[in-house]
Parts: structure tokens; sequence; C-alpha cells
């Protein structure tokens, strides 16, 4: 969702933030704007649309080391310039960016701002428009920006510009991502890392409710009541390489062939000096205290939820459930009576996700954070991280964090087992991955099997019995989000319940039959489809295809079937997506990172 770069510093501003928001693209976004301080006043572009299209409007002869830049994804208000950021006070003298949502605008609006004209829908603007007010009280802009802080509710990443003190950056951070990036030259904020990369790779974690003077010479931390607070700058240990494209044409693409690759990693990241897999002895202990494990997670991850609780429950032998993080917070179940919570996220920012943690936290309970990304709100918020180890992921389409996702879950349910499994989880993780190999190979395949099943077709069906069905779910939103073909996964004998009526001459059902117990009432429920019409697809696994299976999965290791079962759901979602000419990498309306809730 929305991102902010922000830089001050001894070099021309503006390339620098246009790089930085084409960084933050993969967020998702439908409009973008900058501002900057020059020598004769505030400047600012905004343009509805790409980045592409912001770079085109900047005038390349403008000088300017102090700027601020913003990508939209519109929450209140339509996508249009009048309502991408920064957004300007009423006389012009204050410019900001926000990501986040004001909740109580309206009632700040009718409080202090009768008499003010807007010039925006959004939400945003209450905030500027309310340091301006504060600010011709009397106040000093520090002090006129903290006081409009303190009356927001909601969450916020903010930078702002002063046209009456154009050396510094106004920043301050609430349940919205936001770093501070530091170097010699110059301090720049950022919601990620990635975006800032290209200047320095020290970066200071900024936590709630905290407020940043970003001087082109230095930095400084404090609480919103103006309590200083030192924090050391991390390494961000990314490498360029691992957030540009190379020679792929989509990030999916890319992502979809790390699969192999992240799944030895993890097997590495995961193991003692012996080799033997191992977690920490803290998480093993939180797991060890609980009676029972809820798992919060939305979308893929939600997904990925779904499979771990059955590692858990059949590895571990703890019972588990798992719930859509957007449900939970606003109607809990009765707990039990020492509940652990696992939220996974591969951000680490949803904010639909955090909301639970925040509710679990308060009521005392444990909680760990699986995610890809060390220092995420979640992360930092939890008890506990179990880190995904899948290198960053772009594409809006999740593929690498959900194959990470399942491994980890499998090796942190494995090691709650004591090894007391009657398999050699560490060799079945080396057979999975080498599987993985083998059908990114099968790209022609794919992109030809998309082609006969998918092309002009409105709607797609997935389905699947057990753990299949839980894949089923996975590759029906990965067609839809990035396809747009209406797609929807269903428990093999659920259709006959009511969808089966949707099936006609031609409609594709993508059928999984990878689970053994199950796969031959599978088969029984492909042939209620095909027999009304249906163009059925079935993906099955060595040792168990018959005659006219489309796709043979090599063997693996029941359990682990989902690792290598999504691989060609994955490539079918992104040719249908290309064949159709979508933005593969950046669909229509979706963000990277679902930072409202
Ligand atoms: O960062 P998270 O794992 O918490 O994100 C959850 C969902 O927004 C995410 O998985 C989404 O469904 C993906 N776009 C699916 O590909």
């Amino acid at each position: 969702m929305c991102g902010i770069v922000g830089y001050n510093g001894k070099n021309q501003a503006a390339e620098i933030l246009l790089a930085g928001l084409e960084k933050l693209e993969y967020r998702g976004y439908d409009s973008a704007g900058m501002a900057f301080q020059t020598e004769d006043g505030l400047v600012q572009y905004k343009e509805k649309g790409r980045v592409a299209d912001l770079r085109k409007a900047v005038d390349g002869s403008l000088e300017s080391s102090v700027g601020i830049g913003h990508t939209r994804w519109a929450t209140h208000g339509v996508p249009d310039r009048k309502n991408s950021h920064p957004h300007q006070s009423a006389t012009g003298r204050f410019t900001l960016v926000h990501n986040g949502v004001i909740e109580n605008y309206e009632k700040l609006k009718n409080s202090y701002l009768k008499d003010v004209p807007f010039a925006s829908d959004t939400d945003t603007e209450v905030i500027v428009q309310l340091v301006e007010h504060f600010a011709e009280e009397g106040l000093m802009t520090g002090e006129a920006f903290r006081k409009a802080l303190s009356l927001l509710h909601g969450s916020y990443a903010i930078a702002l510009l002063d046209e009456q003190a154009p050396e510094m950056i106004f920043v301050a951070k609430n349940r919205s991502p936001l770093l501070v990036g530091v170097s010699e030259d110059c301090n720049v904020v950022a919601s990620d890392a990635m975006a800032m990369l290209q200047v320095t790779d020290q970066f200071i974690e900024l936590h709630d409710g905290e407020v940043v003077l970003l001087g082109r010479g230095g930095v400084t931390i404090e609480t919103l009541e103006g309590e200083k607070i030192e924090r050391a700058p991390y390494t961000a240990e990314l490498d360029m390489s691992d957030i540009e494209k190379g020679t792929y044409p989509h990030y999916m693409l890319k992502e979809i062939d790390e699969q192999p690759g992240v799944i030895r990693k993890i097997m590495e990241a995961y193991s003692t000096e012996d080799g033997t897999l191992t977690i920490e002895p803290a998480i093993r202990q939180a797991f060890r205290r609980a009676d029972r494990l809820y798992i919060i997670a939305a979308g893929t991850s939600y997904h990925a939820g779904l499979v771990g609780k059955e590692y858990i429950e059949k590895l571990a032998g703890l019972p588990a459930e798992v719930h859509i993080s957007s449900e939970f917070g606003y109607n809990m179940p009765l707990l039990s009576e020492k509940p652990l919570f696992l939220f996974i996220t591969q951000s680490g920012e949803t904010a639909d996700s955090r909301q639970v943690l925040v509710k679990v936290k308060a009521l005392g309970y444990p909680a760990i954070t699986m995610t890809n990304v060390p220092g995420s709100t979640l992360s930092r918020e939890a008890d506990h991280t179990l880190l995904l180890h899948a290198g960053p992921e772009i594409a809006v389409a999740s593929t690498k964090a959900y194959t990470a996702q399942l491994a980890v879950l499998a090796i942190s349910a494995y090691c709650l087992g004591d090894g007391a499994c009657d398999f050699d989880l560490k060799q079945e993780l080396g057979i999975a991955a080498n599987a993985i190999e083998t059908l990114t190979d099968a790209k022609q395949e794919m992109e030809s099997l998309a082609a006969e099943l998918l092309d002009n077709k409105r709607n797609a069906f997935f389905l699947g019995r057990g753990l299949d069905y839980y894949v089923s779910l996975e590759g029906a939103l990965k067609l839809k989000e990035i396809s747009y073909i209406q797609a929807e996964g269903f428990a093999g004998g659920e259709l006959k319940h009511g969808t089966i009526a949707l099936i006609e001459e031609g409609t594709p059902v993508i059928a999984l039959a990878t689970q053994r117990n199950v796969s031959a009432n599978l088969r029984g429920n492909v042939k209620e489809v095909t027999a009304r019409g249906a163009n059925a697809c079935i993906i099955s696994m060595e040792g168990d295809s018959e005659p006219g299976d489309r796709l043979i999965l090599p063997h693996i290791h029941d359990l682990l079937t989902p690792l290598a079962a999504v691989i060609p759901l994955q490539l079918l979602s992104y040719y249908a997506s290309l064949q159709r000419g979508c933005d593969v990498d950046k669909p229509r309306n979706l963000a990277k990172s679902v930072t409202v809730e």
C-alpha cells in the first residue's frame, strides 16, 4: 500500500526519490507524487497512474536536495490527481505525505478546521491543515506537528515539509511501516529499506509514537512527548540483485524459480552445526506450554496456515485452529486455557493481522510471528519470530513466501515432535526442492495448458481433498488476483452441494489428486463435472497417476505435496495473466503490503 520516501542530503533529491518510488511500486498504488524545497519555494508534482508518468512530469532542471515522495493506494477519495499526495495546507506553507488511515478525520475537521478550504477528499489532508492551524496559533513547527499528531486516531507514517524550515523533514510513525536511513552524505526516510538501498544500507527502526527531525547533518528521534531516543542503526542485509528482476520479464517468474533455493536455504538456516533440523529453544518452550495453537493470517498466508495446522497436529500432536485475521480480531472464539498464537505474514506489516496481535498481547497471551521481514512490525511486537529466509518478494502474488511458509511450518512441527516421525524431514524437503526444480522447468507445458484451459474463460474451479483442498484455495487465489478470471477452490465433495450448477460446456476444472487416501473420491468428483461438460485437468503424483492425467508431479512425501502441487498452479496463473495482457507483478487494485484494515 502507500509508500513513502524522503531525502535530505548533498545530492539532487529528484532522481533519488524517483528511483525510491520505483522500488516501492511493488507495494501497489494508483497515483504518485513528490514535493521539493527549492530556492524559489516549494515545488510539487503529482500524477495519477504510474511512477513512470510522474518521472515524465518532473522538470529535469529542478535544483533541490530536500524532498519527499509518495505512492498512493486509494482509501478515502478516488485515485486522481486531486487526492494524490503530497497534500498542502491552505496557505501552502506545509506539505505532507502520509501512509495509513486517520479514523477521526471528520471529527477533527469539524472541531478545528471548520473554515479551512479542503482541496481533496482524503483523510490525510486533515493532518497538514491541523499542523498549519496550530502553527498559526503561534506554535513552532515541531510543536504544531506534535500537537496535530496527538489528536490523530489511526495509523500513520508521515513526512512533512515546512517552507519556513527548508532544511528539515519532520517525520512520524504510528502503526504504519517507516524506517530512517543514515549516511555521511544524507539522511533518508522510507517505508521499506529497499527504496533507499541506493544511498545507504544503514537503517534505524522507528517505533510507534516516535517523531523524527531529519536534517542533512543528523537525525533526532523523540517520543511524542519530546523525550530523546538513542537507537543504533542496523545494516540492511539486502543485495541489490535480490530486488532486481535481472533477465526475468517479471518478478513473479523469478520468484517462482527461486523456490528450490529458498527451501534449501531454510533447511540450512534451521539446522544445527551437525545438520539436524532445529528451532530456537524459546520457541519450542512456547509451543510446549500451549494447549492449543491459533494460527492467524490473511490471503496466501492463511492458505499456508491451513496446511500448517495439519503439520502441527500430525507431527507435533498439538491441536491447532486457523483463522482469517480480519475476522478473528472482532469475533474471537472461546479460547483454550493456554493458547499460543502464531501469526503468519510474509510482509510482517498486514494491518488485519496486527490488530489481532495487539489484542492478544493485551490479553497477555504469547505470540510468535512467522515472517519474511526481520524487524517488521509484527516481528517486533510478537514474543518470538520464525524467519522465512525467502529473500524479498516483490511480485504482489505471493509464491516463494508461500512455499517458505510451508517449509518452516513443517520444520517447526517436526522439531516439536522431537523427531518421533517415521521419516527424515530434511531428506524429504531435499526431495521436494528437487521436485520443485523439475516443475519450474515445465514452463512451456504450463504455458500451453494455460492457453488450452483458460483462454477466453470467465471462471475456473480448483478441486482437491485434504491437503489438496488447501492448495486448491491457493491456486484459485493466484489465478484470480493476477488474471482477473473468477476462480474458486473447493473441497471435491462440496461441489455437488451447490457449485456444480455453474459447470457448463468447457468450464475449466483443475483437480489436484496427490492425496492417496482420497484420490479415488476426488477422481469421482472429476467424473461428475466432466459428465456436465467441464474441461478437467487432473494433476496427480507419480505412483498414483492414471492415464489421461494432465500433469504428474514427481513423487514426494505425502505431507509435503503442497510444496510441489502449488508450482503448476503458480505457473498456470502466471501464463494466464500474461496471455490476457494483465500487469502480472502489479495487479489492479491490489497492494503487496496491506497496511490498512
Ligand atoms: O504479508 P502477508 O502475508 O500478511 O499478506 C497477506 C495477504 O495480503 C497476501 O498473502 C495476499 O493474499 C497475496 N497477494 C496473495 O498472493
